[in-house]
């Protein structure tokens, strides 16, 4: 059996963990608006048209921002069309996935459903068709005191009080020829710049967010990059990064490595803020927000057929899906220090954790790391040092069999550990030693396992693939030692 030690020393800090890391983004692209966050015909609707069931199971994801409306959607969005009395809302074609959009959720809707996970509003201002004007007005609406049109607008509609939303996206996915009103890094730079500053002169509270290049395959990468911080930089708090995994080639070993690209990709952007920083002799910062990230390769359906509602992009995940995500997770706390957002792509229905039918809702296998990191990942997250064995992969040479990191919370006076045994034949038994703080005694422990990478769940086996809490033995002479099972994410957390 494998052998593998974790040292823990709660002195040795990366950051303070942003809570903003356990973040969604629901766009209206196929059934996550419609069917999944309302849905009036479903049984399980509220009076608003809100699935209780789907509110459920998002609160228990604990997530702290929705991104919204979009994604590709935005960048021919009219926001205007989706406020007002709901039998006068326009019907439209959305161009990016070629659907019928009923506006019957909108601005407010949203807000409402923000305030029923508790989660803060993140939203996004079209760049593609949308003029440095339209953005502005959307702040006013949503952040502007009463008196002037678009607040009072608001009032009329009925929220008297602004919505002091705080975080706002500039455009979506602005490098890629796909994206409606595609702009170059140079245009859209200049354009991001003052729409930026026509919203913060309404609301000089609110925090923007630049788009960044939509993958690290594109082939401007990082170039757009550079390109268009130089140009916004003191008017932007945040620079975004988009990515989604794939294991097209069923290459088990090489995908459950995918770390290495994760930090990769945001320790080259991390090099390219410094980079612009220096050039620009500036104070300001500016952080990380990946704020589109997940598995997504198994159903890339996008186009609707002028159709509402259509089922596009249902990825089903599997047990090494989930052990990708959880080790995602595990680069979002390792890279604490520059990456402060971060939005799992997407909440419900689409590339999601979740799936609904009329009267019924599924949880796939990466709901579980999800609920579990947000749950138990807060405080400062811990620089650990992991001694364990490699394994070779085709894609990224030998890499270390085990992914890992740790929060501490002062606090509470709980330390929290995130292990992936990327293993998938072995046994792994691994001590964790501290080394400053001792534990006292373990608080909770939770693992999800399995024998088979493509385990799934399905309606009629909805918990074939789940987090179990698992004993393990207490902490002893400062130690515990635990016996993790091949393919496996474990989460233990201990107290002082
Ligand atoms: O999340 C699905 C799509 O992926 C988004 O609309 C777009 O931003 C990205 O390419």
């Amino acid at each position: 059996m494998a052998q593998a030690t974790i040292y823990i020393d709660t002195n040795r800090i990366v950051s303070a963990i942003s809570p903003l890391l356990f973040s969604g983004f629901a766009e209206h692209m196929g059934r996550c608006i419609y069917e999944g966050i309302y849905d009036p015909a479903s049984p399980h609707a509220d009076e608003h048209g809100l699935r209780r069931d789907v509110l459920a199971a998002l609160r228990d994801l604990n997530l702290r921002a929705i991104r919204y409306p979009g994604g590709n959607f935005l960048s021919g969005y009219r926001w205007e069309d989706g406020i007002g009395p709901k039998d006068q809302r326009p019907c439209r074609r959305d161009l990016a996935w070629q659907s019928i959009e009923t506006n019957q959720f909108g601005t407010d809707e949203f807000m409402h459903f923000c305030r029923e996970l508790n989660a803060q509003p993140m939203l996004s201002v079209n760049m593609g068709t949308g003029s440095i004007q339209d953005a502005a007005n959307l702040v006013e609406y949503c952040n502007g005191p009463a008196g002037t049109a678009y607040a009072d607008l608001r009032a009329r509609n009925g929220h008297a009080d602004p919505y002091g939303v705080k975080y706002w996206c500039v455009g979506n996915e602005m490098d890629g020829p796909w994206q409606i009103g595609h702009l170059e890094a140079e245009e859209y730079g200049r354009k991001a710049l003052e729409a930026a500053k026509m919203m913060r002169w309404h609301d000089p509270s609110i925090e923007t967010v630049l788009c960044g290049s939509s993958n690290p395959s594109m082939p401007t990468y990082p170039e757009w990059d550079r390109t268009a911080l130089e140009i916004a930089w003191e008017h932007v708090d945040y620079h975004s990064m988009h990515y989604y995994a794939e294991n097209e080639h069923n290459d088990t070993a090489s995908y459950l490595a995918l770390s290495a690209n994760f930090e990769d990709f945001v320790d080259t952007l991390a090099g390219v803020l410094r980079y612009v920083k220096a050039k620009k002799r500036s104070k300001h910062d500016v952080y990380l927000s990946w704020d589109e990230w997940n598995v997504w390769y198994k159903d890339r359906s996008g186009q609707g057929n002028w159709t509402e509602a259509p089922h596009l992009s249902e990825e089903v995940y599997n047990l090494e899906d989930a052990l990708v995500v959880a080790q995602w997770m595990n680069v979002f706390l390792r890279k604490s220090d520059v990456l402060k957002i971060a939005c799992l792509a997407q909440i419900v229905n689409v590339i999601s954790p979740i799936t609904t039918t009329r009267d019924g809702i599924l949880k796939h296998p990466t709901f579980y790391p999800i609920m579990l990191f947000s749950r138990m990942a807060s405080g400062n997250a811990l620089d650990v040092a992991v001694k364990a064995p490699l394994y070779a992969t085709r894609e990224f040479g030998d890499m270390p069999i085990l992914d890992v990191a740790s929060s501490h919370n002062v606090e509470t006076g709980t330390n929290a550990v995130f292990i992936v045994n990327r293993n998938q034949s072995d046994y792994v038994t691994v001590d964790l030693c501290w080394q400053a703080l001792t534990p006292t005694r373990v608080t909770s422990a939770y693992q999800i396992a399995g024998t088979d990478p493509k385990a799934v769940n399905s309606f009629d086996d909805p918990e074939n693939v789940v987090a179990h809490p698992i004993k393990v033995q207490n902490v002893t002479d400062g130690s515990v030692t635990l016996q993790l099972p091949p393919l496996s994410f474990t989460a233990i957390e201990v107290a002082f």
